[in-house]
């Protein structure tokens, strides 16, 4: 089975102590760090920007895996670079030029994601394929933490599967949006390589993070 990567998203975090935080869920065996940005546009709800994100780049060597769920995304692409972005995904539906998007994106030194809300079929990405590192697949309706996870978007992830295996190049298959204990290991088994998980992740305080990063990943007795 193909390592997963876990990547907690820290809506569910204290955000009076993100530096803390971070370094909590790093210290907890995160392999990335999910930072959803929100315009209250794109999505009716609101979080934060490159100024905040550059301000907790030093406290992590980890990725930062950089949820967008903001319109328009372009002009706003260098700064999330410099803000110190590893990854940038982006919603289709957030502007008219996803090719040229998915490229100024690697032009600024980041790995390109595309993000499928759960009415949005897989075929949208075929024709970018080779423009992707990323595709993630939401599981719940962008916007909030702590959403059931809709399970129509296994048979998503199984046709993605089978897309990517088709181009023979390691583009990670992420979910996001009610991943917990139960729902990870089907995810995984559905063919996903990477976990987003807030609230599963956030529960507890600190001292619970290693515990539930954990139980996201498949029991080797399974
Ligand atoms: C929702 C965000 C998710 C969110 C997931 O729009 O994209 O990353 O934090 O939260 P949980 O894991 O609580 O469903
Ligand atoms: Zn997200």
């Amino acid at each position: 089975m193909r390592d997963v990567l876990i990547s907690p998203s820290i809506l569910s975090a204290d955000f009076a102590c993100l530096g803390e935080e971070i370094r909590a869920i790093d210290k907890a065996g995160a392999d990335m760090i999910h930072i959803d940005v929100m315009d209250g546009h794109f999505v009716p709800n609101l979080t934060f920007g490159p100024p905040v994100i550059e301000k907790l780049r030093p406290h992590t060597k980890k990725p930062f895996d950089v949820h967008l769920m903001i319109a328009p995304v372009d002009p706003f692409i260098h700064a999330f670079a410099k803000a110190g972005a590893n990854i940038l995904t982006v919603h289709p539906e957030a502007g008219p030029h996803l090719h040229r998007t998915l490229q100024a994106i690697r032009g600024a030194g980041m790995k390109a994601g595309v993000a499928l809300n759960p009415a949005t079929p897989a075929s949208i990405i075929e024709p970018v394929m080779d423009d992707i590192d990323l595709v993630l697949v939401m599981s719940v309706n962008p916007g909030f933490g702590g959403q059931a996870f809709i399970e129509s978007q296994l048979r998503k992830v199984e046709q993605l599967r089978r897309m990517i295996d088709q181009t023979g190049r390691d583009i990670i298959l992420e979910i996001d949006g009610g991943l917990n204990a139960e729902t990870s290991p089907r995810a995984i088994a559905a063919g996903v390589t990477a976990i987003v998980a807030g609230s599963a992740v956030f529960k507890g305080g600190p001292a619970a993070y290693a515990d539930n990063i954990r139980a996201l990943r498949p029991s080797v007795h399974a």
